[in-house]
């Protein structure tokens, strides 16, 4: 295991060149540092060395310091050279070849986590009102897809709207809104719902702008049956409660879209 020369508690510094070595053959890499979200290492790759198309789960950015080479990069030709910098998103496939010894920083950058730290006050909150939305459940998702048709007619074709009329899928939704309510603390507890839940949205081509109006038509909802309930300080908890659970299933969606395209 590579594991890495410092820790990200202390401050660290280092002069890269010194820390350059080529194997003579494969590719040297030192992981320099790593936090939660990232790993910043140093790759070094002799004259000659191939790396064949790839793809990674996280963000990359190379800033190369030494040598040439050629990165494919979604099809595109780069010349790798000092102070060459690449950023590739996700997922995209890239291949690269070392002309010469060829040395650059990589950082990965997981971009897939779901946002860390609801506050412990939204946490409370939210979850205070988990008993008054598994009484209103049905009546504030059926008002949100009454808001929803008739504020933004164009997302019906994505729906079955027998299920609207016959009242399942508002309890679905009703079910899946107090189920976060209540897990809210406990994201991983959710995994299974919403796994399932991400599956019939990619089936049903649900988008990542589509969120913002999911978000706005049940917020409004909430208010409209809510009434006294729905306080202020109730209204800001859920807005940024919404907000992380979006997250939650756009980055999920984004894995299924990804897998399903995949060649
Ligand atoms: C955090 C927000 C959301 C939650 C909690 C949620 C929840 C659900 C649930 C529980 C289902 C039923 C899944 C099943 O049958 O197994 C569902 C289906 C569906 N959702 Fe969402 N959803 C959300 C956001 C969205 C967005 C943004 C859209 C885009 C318009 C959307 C469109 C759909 C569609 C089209 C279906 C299929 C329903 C049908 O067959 O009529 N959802 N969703």
């Amino acid at each position: 295991m590579n594991s890495p020369i410092a820790t990200s508690n202390n401050s660290f510094t280092a002069t890269l060149q010194d820390l350059i070595e080529y194997p003579t053959n494969g590719v040297f890499c030192k992981v320099l540092i790593k936090d939660n979200n990232s790993e910043y290492s140093l790759l070094c790759l002799p004259t000659g060395t191939q790396i064949g198309k790839h793809t990674s789960t996280s963000n990359i950015f190379v800033t190369v310091i030494e040598g040439r080479g050629t990165m494919n990069l979604e099809g595109k030709d780069i010349v790798l050279a000092p102070g060459v910098f690449v950023f590739m998103p996700a997922n995209a496939p890239h291949a690269l070849q070392a002309i010469e010894n060829l040395a650059f920083v990589m950082i990965k950058s997981e971009q897939s986590q779901p946002k860390q730290g609801i506050s412990q006050k939204t946490i409370d909150i939210v979850k205070s009102t988990a008993p008054i939305l598994k009484e209103n459940g049905r009546k504030i998702t059926t008002r949100m897809y009454e808001i929803m048709f008739d504020k933004y007619p164009e997302v019906k074709a994505q729906f079955d709207m027998s299920a609207q009329a016959n009242g399942s899928q508002p309890a679905k939704l009703a079910i899946a809104v107090y189920s976060y309510a209540v897990h809210i603390d406990d994201l991983e507890g959710l995994k299974a719902m919403v796994d399932q839940i991400a599956h019939r949205h990619v089936q049903a081509h649900v988008l990542p702008e589509q969120y913002p109006i999911v978000g706005e038509c049940l917020l409004q909802a909430i208010k409209d049956i809510l009434t006294d309930a729905a306080t202020e300080e109730v209204m800001i908890a859920w807005t940024e409660a919404y907000q992380t659970l979006a997250e939650v299933f756009i980055n999920r969606e984004q894995q299924i879209y990804q897998t399903a395209f995949a060649d």
